[in-house]
Formats: structure tokens, C-alpha cells, sequence
């Protein structure tokens, strides 16, 4: 398979269900709620699915969704998380292990209404072959979305914990070690936003993710709910006012056939 994640498997693992990761996931699923209402019900791909944080909540929310991984471990995580579900749920989840950079050998072309890839690009060194296959498995009225590392913010992490060295570099390379001790490479949102255009794709919104949050400890819990509502409704504002959604770690992208 063509990316690094593997090495930081177990620790991605780890850190499921914790403060970062809860941030992270319920801003994303809120945002596809508006772009992706629950009607009608749709094909949705998700690539890299993992665990199947999305791609449930989206089989939840009455759409027809498919997973691929390259992961085993994680295909068996969402497939145990997909047991608890009710029939009706379960059957609308298929899961396929394979590999992002290979879509178009895995599904027909134009076969998807959403495809999503969140969290799965900064894995790749040349994300050239993911696109096209998102691209490619597109229907004529789809949207995709997709979540980045942001470039433009990779010096805020090493400097706020008064790294200096490592944020020095970080305003001139895409590359940074990431939490879960994996070398990855960030986008550039122009620079992605001119490769999806090179595929027919036009960004028509985007929102910072875990701009307030992000520096928090890998194992730091959620809160308690009230002050975990007020947490996502400041995190959820900054995502998508100017500056603060510039400088937040990850960007997320929804784009559709222009
Ligand atoms: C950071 S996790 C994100 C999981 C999920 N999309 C989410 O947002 O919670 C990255 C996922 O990409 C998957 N992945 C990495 N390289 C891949 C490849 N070449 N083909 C398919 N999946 C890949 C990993 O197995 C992992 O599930």
C-alpha cells in the first residue's frame, strides 16, 4: 500500500473516543449534515474509512455507504462497531479492503453521490492518484469531501509547545511528524483547491477543524456535555470565520463537479 499510516496505527487507535478525536469528528459530521442532508438517500463512498466514524453516521442518517480501507485491523473495529446496529443500518454498509490509490480499479466509474476521505491525504506523498480515482467514481451531482492537514498552520503546533526549531522549518515544508509519531505532508489549500479544479472539481466551502482544541494531550477525555457543547459551538464558529479557520490543523473541503 502506498502511504505510512501503518506505523501509527496503534496509536491512532488509542486515541479514539478522546477529546481531539471527538472534536474532530462531530465538527465534520455536523458539516456534512448541511452539504449531505439525510434525503434523499445516497451512494456515499468513504475512502479510508478506519473505524467508520463517518461512513455510520452517515448509514444512520438513511444513506448507502461503502468503506474501503487498507487496513484490516480497522475494517474488523468497524465491522464490530457495525454489529451493535440495527438491521436496517447494518445493511446499508459494505466494506471493501483496499487501496485509496486504486479506486477506480475497485469501483464503476461515476457510482457515487459523496465521496468522503478524511484524514487519509496527508498519508500519501503524491495524492495525485487519490484524487483521480475520487474524481473518477464522482457522480455527475456529487460532492466530495475531504480532510487535511493545513500547511499554512504547520509552524502553530511546534511553537506553541516552544519548539523552535521544528516551527521554523514548518513555514517552508509540507512534511511534519504528526501525533501519532508518523512523517506526513500537509496541503496547501490553493494548491489543492487548483488540483481538484484540474479534475473538473470546484470547492464551494471550507471549514478550520479543531482550531481551539487541537493542542490538547492525545489522551485528554471529553468533558462533561455541557461544557463539551460549548466547546464545539466555539469550535464550530471559528471554523468558519476568518482568521481563526486559517490557522486551524485541519481543513475541511466540499467540492462538487464545477
Ligand atoms: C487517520 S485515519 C482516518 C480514518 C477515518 N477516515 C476518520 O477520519 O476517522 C487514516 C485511514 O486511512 C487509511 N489508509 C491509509 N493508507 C491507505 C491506503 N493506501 N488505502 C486505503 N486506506 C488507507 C488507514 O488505514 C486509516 O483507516
Amino acid at each position: 500500500m502506498a502511504s505510512d499510516f501503518a506505523a501509527g496505527e496503534a496509536q491512532w487507535r488509542e486515541r479514539l473516543g478522546r477529546l481531539r478525536d471527538v472534536v474532530r469528528q462531530e465538527l465534520v459530521t455536523r458539516r456534512l449534515r448541511d452539504h449531505l442532508p439525510d434525503r434523499p438517500s445516497r451512494r456515499v463512498l468513504d475512502v479510508g474509512c478506519g473505524q467508520g466514524t463517518q461512513a455510520l453516521a452517515a448509514a444512520r442518517r438513511g444513506h448507502h455507504v461503502t468503506g474501503v480501507d487498507s487496513s484490516p485491523v480497522l475494517l474488523e473495529d468497524f465491522t464490530a462497531a457495525l454489529a451493535a446496529e440495527p438491521p436496517e443500518i447494518r445493511a446499508r454498509v459494505r466494506l471493501v479492503q483496499g487501496d485509496a490509490a486504486r479506486l477506480a480499479e475497485l469501483f464503476a466509474p461515476a457510482g457515487f453521490d459523496a465521496v468522503l476521505c478524511h484524514g487519509v491525504l496527508m498519508y500519501f506523498a503524491d495524492p495525485a492518484p487519490v484524487l483521480d480515482g475520487i474524481a473518477a467514481l464522482l457522480a455527475p451531482d456529487g460532492i466530495v469531501s475531504l480532510l487535511v492537514r493545513n500547511a499554512e498552520s504547520l509552524a502553530m503546533r511546534p511553537g506553541l509547545a516552544g519548539d523552535w526549531a521544528t516551527a521554523q522549518r514548518a513555514f517552508g515544508d509540507v512534511t511534519y511528524r504528526n501525533r501519532i509519531g508518523v512523517t506526513a505532508r500537509a496541503d496547501r489549500l490553493g494548491e489543492l483547491m487548483a488540483a481538484l479544479a484540474g479534475r473538473g472539481l470546484a470547492v464551494r466551502a471550507w471549514y478550520g477543524v479543531r482550531v481551539f482544541t487541537d493542542h490538547a494531550p492525545g489522551d485528554a477525555p471529553v468533558p462533561e456535555p455541557a461544557e463539551l457543547a460549548a466547546l464545539l459551538a466555539c469550535e464550530e464558529r471559528a471554523g468558519c470565520t476568518d482568521p481563526y479557520r486559517g490557522v486551524a490543523p485541519l481543513v475541511h473541503l466540499i467540492a462538487d463537479r464545477d
